[in-house]
């Protein structure tokens, strides 16, 4: 069954966009009714007046709730069932996915939906008690963002257009409806690319010509991942703690590209960029990381937010080879080798999980400390290693390329971890 959407303004042409494109084709295939009133008509007055000032003082006018009261009376007996009275205002609830998926089922479901366009300072508040006090009607007041509008008008195509495309038929391809940000995990859309391969000199990703399809998903879970969080802190609270696991063989790629993006930051400032590039490629690359989940002695966790790997640790569980460290902490020391998270997943208590479940890991083992290295110059990450129950136990230096690197050994005892 089709529903009707009836759209109340003392503009009505700013509508007219509704016989546009998706939303246009939409009414012509009769998938969708919407009808569009001058608020005028139901003025009784010869200035056709729709507003007066407002009771108490202030700026500015407000729209009579009299005037309303005869267009909605009107508008609301052309069904009965369910209705629901919108009435967009940036004071209102925030219009969401969540909210269009509702209103698209009441209006597959057959109700109907009017939006009342206020201009001015609004409409009297009596008309949306009123309304909503009626059996099978519901009066929502939205809004579309955090800005001001001068009515509801721009709303009412925005609200239209959102609910209309997820009515039954009105899509070409449903699945669209699936995969599209907001849709369904909460994350933004991956960036998108089509012909031509090359263009101005910029480049395809090559992964998307590799016609591996698991390759593919991965690369844009990533990239839906990282533009969320980078964009949208908010949605990646959303999603809660991360997921703890054991990586196994097939995250090899996935922790590496984390260890690249990672290591950098916790070198200092003054490290050569080479020198910092050597380092990973020898040490983290996808084929090192494949060596050290073969091996029995390490023990690689990652840590995924909506399946994607935004950290990991490696607890080492073999004698320190270096003596001096070996002195320092004591030969059942195991070492938590890194901990890295992504910079925009700094102060989402990842590390923080990671690290706990890495230390009850360790004391699973059976070893009674774990210990670490960590760069002098990096006060952020002593200070992260303190709160998790690490101390200074002495110094090493660490050789990074030509340099010479200055760590802090820091160790933490197993007793109740
Ligand atoms: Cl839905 N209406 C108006 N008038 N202003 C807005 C809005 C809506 N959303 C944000 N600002």
């Amino acid at each position: 069954m089709n529903g009707r959407i009836d759209i109340v303004s003392i503009f009505p042409d700013y509508l007219a966009p509704l016989s546009l494109s998706l939303v246009g084709k939409a009414r012509e295939q009769g998938l969708l009714t919407i009808d569009v009133h001058d608020l005028r008509r139901w003025t009784q007055d010869r200035h056709r007046t729709v507003d007066d000032t407002p009771f108490g003082g202030g700026a500015g006018m407000v729209m009579r709730a009299d005037v309303w009261g005869q267009a909605l009376d009107e508008v609301l007996a052309r069904s009965d069932g369910a209705r629901t009275v919108l009435v967009p205002t940036h004071a209102g609830e925030p219009f969401t996915q969540s909210v269009a998926e509702e209103l698209a089922l009441l209006l597959s479901a057959g109700g109907e939906l009017a939006i009342a366009c206020g201009r001015y300072e609004g409409i009297d508040a009596r008309v949306g008690e009123y309304y909503n006090a009626q059996p099978e009607v519901t009066v929502r007041e939205v809004s579309i963002g955090d800005y001001v509008l001068g009515g509801g008008e721009a709303a009412a195509l925005v609200i239209t257009e959102a609910v209309a495309r997820l009515l039954p038929g009105v899509l070409g391809n449903p699945d669209s409806l699936v995969e599209e940000s907001h849709g369904s995990a909460g994350l933004l859309e991956y960036p998108v690319y089509t012909k031509p391969q090359v263009w101005r000199g910029l480049r395809v990703p090559e992964v998307l010509l590799s016609g591996d399809h698991s390759r593919i998903a991965r690369w844009r879970r990533r990239r839906s991942v990282d533009r969320t969080a980078q964009r949208r802190q908010d949605l990646i609270a959303a999603h809660g703690s991360a997921h703890i696991r054991t990586a196994r063989s097939a995250d090899a790629e996935a922790v590496a590209e984390v260890a690249a993006r990672t290591f950098a930051l916790a070198c200092p400032p003054e490290m050569p960029a080479g020198d910092v590039e050597a380092f990973v490629q020898k040490n983290l690359g996808a084929d090192s990381f494949r060596r050290y989940l073969r091996d029995r002695r390490r023990h690689v966790l990652v840590a995924e937010v909506a399946d994607a790997i935004v950290g990991y640790t490696m607890l080492v569980r073999q004698e320190a080879e270096d003596a001096h460290v070996r002195e320092l902490v004591g030969a059942a020391s195991a070492e938590l080798s890194k901990c890295y998270v992504l910079a925009d997943f700094h102060g989402h208590a990842v590390a923080a999980a990671l690290v706990h479940q890495t230390l009850e890991l360790a004391r699973k083992y059976g070893h009674e400390s774990v210990w670490l290295g960590v760069n002098q110059a990096n006060e952020r990450a002593q200070r992260f290693y303190r709160k998790q129950g690490f101390t200074r136990a002495g110094e090493r230096t660490f050789a990074v390329g030509n340099r010479t690197e200055h760590d802090y050994v820091m160790t933490r005892t197993l007793q109740g971890a």
